[in-house]
């Protein structure tokens, strides 16, 4: 066998076999196969696709690349969640203890940010003194103990996917489906849960731009799952515009605490329940409507905002010492109207070039800093009215480029729904 026949059956289209897949990411992870060989693998699998088979070999193989998290020491059914990633996506942060407070186990292991999106371990860590680095016997403790926990994804979790998402990262080859199902397939296989729920982001603030490839990828990631035994459930929901109003660290993990405790913006409230009900459904082997009432009496009786404080409390977070900003400029529209479409991906781009997010590996997050949006899709706002507050701190902005992501005209344009559709 030979990378070079490899790389050029996929050039021609053709299906490559288990035993090929498995002897490219192996070559490549013990540096036999170089980093050009597999990019110019990665670009012929962008432009020709791969079939399903071939994408649950890849995502075996790559699972197979390292560790597994053991979870057998904790009884109940473990319920995972997962993102594809949105600008302002705060949802871990609230379902964790929320579908804790309702009596499932919900052991999660989350990235770092993306690009201009925000990671939820970079949120957690907004609150001093929270650790997201637990050993493995520490993070079945808690998860025991308290029912939730989240901790950042351990060195040796799929390696594989490590070397493969650089090299992606650089050779513009991210936004293949069976690419991204594999990445995050294989992940969520090796962080050992019995079921998943997924929310597949979908629009102008999230990688997966229009519905018909989030079917597919929503399809191709369900047929994993099968393959591996696992139920997996996808919500394909809205990114056209931020989920919530705040983005950014700190003030994320503000509105969080404000959805927990029954309050918040309706996007994220309402995205927060749906995702919630099906996590305790499956959880406990409920209908959705039991899981829902649950869902609703564990935000309305407050629980679901104690079982965050005991989770925050238990990795070593002090919520009193979150920090925001006090240096707050208010910028307003230029004219009268609608506000018809957001740029999402601009305004997340804009929160990490303020200190938000990272360009480099060991960049430091300034949690302090963030925008938190005044109006929403389809308001009707008047010239002079507040589009956005921005919390800055050490870096300053520019007032045009934040209007500039707000289209404001004489139609809303209609709004699209928050959850287009569940695939499983
Ligand atoms: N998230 C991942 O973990 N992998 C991808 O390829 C894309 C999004």
């Amino acid at each position: 066998m030979n990378i070079v026949d490899i790389i050029n059956k996929k050039r021609m289209g053709e299906e490559l076999t288990k035993e090929e897949l498995e002897y490219t990411i192996k070559g490549f992870i013990n540096g036999d196969i170089k980093d050009y060989q597999i990019s110019s693998l990665l670009m012929a699998i962008c432009l020709n696709d791969m079939t399903d088979e071939e994408t649950s070999y890849l995502t075996e193989i790559m699972l197979n690349s390292g560790d597994k998290v053991d979870l057998s020491g904790v009884s109940k059914i473990k319920i995972d969640k997962h993102s594809t990633g949105g600008v302002g996506d705060k949802t871990t942060l609230i379902l964790l203890p929320l579908v804790a407070a309702c009596g499932v186990v919900a052991p999660k292991m989350s990235g770092r940010g993306l690009g201009f999106t925000g990671g939820t371990v970079d949120k957690f860590e907004a609150i001093p003194g929270f650790k997201s680095e637990l050993s493995e016997e520490e993070f079945i403790k808690q998860v025991n103990e308290v029912g939730a926990a989240d901790i950042a994804q351990t060195a040796n979790l799929v390696p594989a996917d490590k070397l493969l998402y650089a090299l992606r990262d650089v050779t513009g080859t991210v936004e293949s489906l069976p690419l991204i199902a594999s990445s995050i397939m294989s992940k969520k296989l090796a962080s050992g849960a019995d079921k998943i729920v997924i929310d597949l982001k979908v629009g102008n603030g999230a990688l997966i731009k229009n519905l018909d490839d989030a079917r597919r990828l929503a399809s191709i990631m369900v047929n994993i799952g099968k393959y591996h035994g696992k139920e997996v459930v996808c919500f394909l929901t809205d990114m056209n515009q931020p989920l919530g109003n705040a983005i950014g660290n700190s003030l994320e993990v503000k509105e969080a605490i404000e959805v927990l405790n029954n309050e918040g913006p309706k996007d994220i409230r309402d995205l927060v329940i749906v995702l919630g009900t099906a996590m305790v459904s499956m959880g406990l082997n409920i209908s959705m409507k039991e899981a829902n009432k649950l869902v609703l009496e564990k935000l309305r009786d407050g629980s679901a905002y104690k079982k965050f404080e005991e989770m925050v409390k238990y990795q070593g977070g002090n919520l009193e010492g979150l920090v925001i900003s006090d240096k707050v400029i208010s910028i307003k529209s230029q004219k009268s109207g609608f506000v018809r479409s957001i740029k999402t991906n601009e305004l997340g781009e804009i929160v990490r070039k303020l200190g938000g997010g990272r360009y480099e590996k060991n960049d430091v997050i300034d949690p302090t800093v963030g925008i938190v949006l005044s109006v929403k899709k389809g308001d009707y706002l008047l010239e002079d009215e507040e589009l956005v507050k921005v919390y800055i701190n050490k870096k300053d902005i520019s007032a045009q480029e934040i209007i500039d992501c707000f289209e404001i005209d004489d139609s809303s344009g209609g709004l699209n729904p928050l959850v287009y559709e569940m695939v499983k």
